[in-house]
């Protein structure tokens, strides 16, 4: 039986890369894959721009039997999530750049990513920020034959060195290749991990919900019942 489709949205080709960090995750899920290539690449349009695009794309996907919608794209993540968050009333998840782990952690950082997504994060302190207006594009249009020198095409102005680089758009993954040729980074990371983990998370407490009512918990004291409840909203509302 299907109890609904995980949803996983982008602007095109990238979101294709968590897809695949979700199906590997999750073999027994269903998946539901919505691509706007028609209007790809977001990262240059204005934020009303991506809502209205989103829009119509949310309310398409969400007639089929949605249980959770990913949004597989940093920059619609960045810009827009909150909003998608309070119109849609399925759990709903973003991918980020993970950025903050790494200034932390104290790591020279560099972030490559769409230029909506590079001025969001060009107030950061210490982290270095590329913002490539192309590369989307052209990914969208030659997945199959692109090679280092084209990718290198792309980054030629960029010679940062950086012990850790972050890919901040789901769509170079697919060009990693060429990107860690260019940059020889000690390290590689992407947001996708954290996302999965997030949907891991609601899913689970969501069995839980569902085949244990008192989901493993002891609940004791005067007020047991009243936390019960409350624990049971606040499950229900992660
Ligand atoms: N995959 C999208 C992202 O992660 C690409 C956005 C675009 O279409 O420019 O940002």
């Amino acid at each position: 039986m299907n109890d609904g489709y995980i949803a996983v949205l982008d602007s095109g080709v990238g979101g294709l890369s968590v897809l695949d960090e979700l199906t590997k995750a999750f073999p027994n899920e269903r998946f539901l894959y919505f691509g706007d290539n028609d209007n790809a690449p977001y990262g240059d349009r204005t934020e009303n721009d991506l809502w209205s695009l989103t829009l119509k794309n949310i309310i398409y996907i969400l007639s089929f039997n949605v249980k959770a919608l990913v949004v597989a794209c940093n920059t619609l993540s960045v810009t827009i999530l909150e909003r998608i968050r309070a119109f849609v009333s399925v759990p709903c998840f973003g991918v980020f750049p993970p950025v903050e782990r790494c200034l932390i952690n104290g790591e020279n950082t560099l972030l490559i990513s769409t230029v909506k997504t590079a001025e969001k994060f060009a107030c950061y302190k210490n982290l270095q920020v590329i913002g490539l207006p192309n590369l989307v594009k052209d990914i969208e249009n030659n997945l199959f034959s692109l090679n280092k020198v084209d990718i290198k095409r792309h980054l030629l102005n960029s010679f940062n060195r950086c012990e850790t680089l972050i890919l901040g758009c789901t769509h170079y993954n697919f060009v990693k290749f060429g990107i860690i040729d260019h940059f020889r980074p000690k390290k590689i990371l992407t947001g996708e991990e954290f996302t999965v983990k997030q949907v891991e998370t609601k899913l689970r407490l969501k069995k839980s919900l569902e085949n244990n009512k008192r989901f493993n918990v002891l609940f004791v004291g005067k007020n047991s019942k009243i936390n019960q409840i409350f624990w049971k909203k606040v499950v229900k509302n992660i």
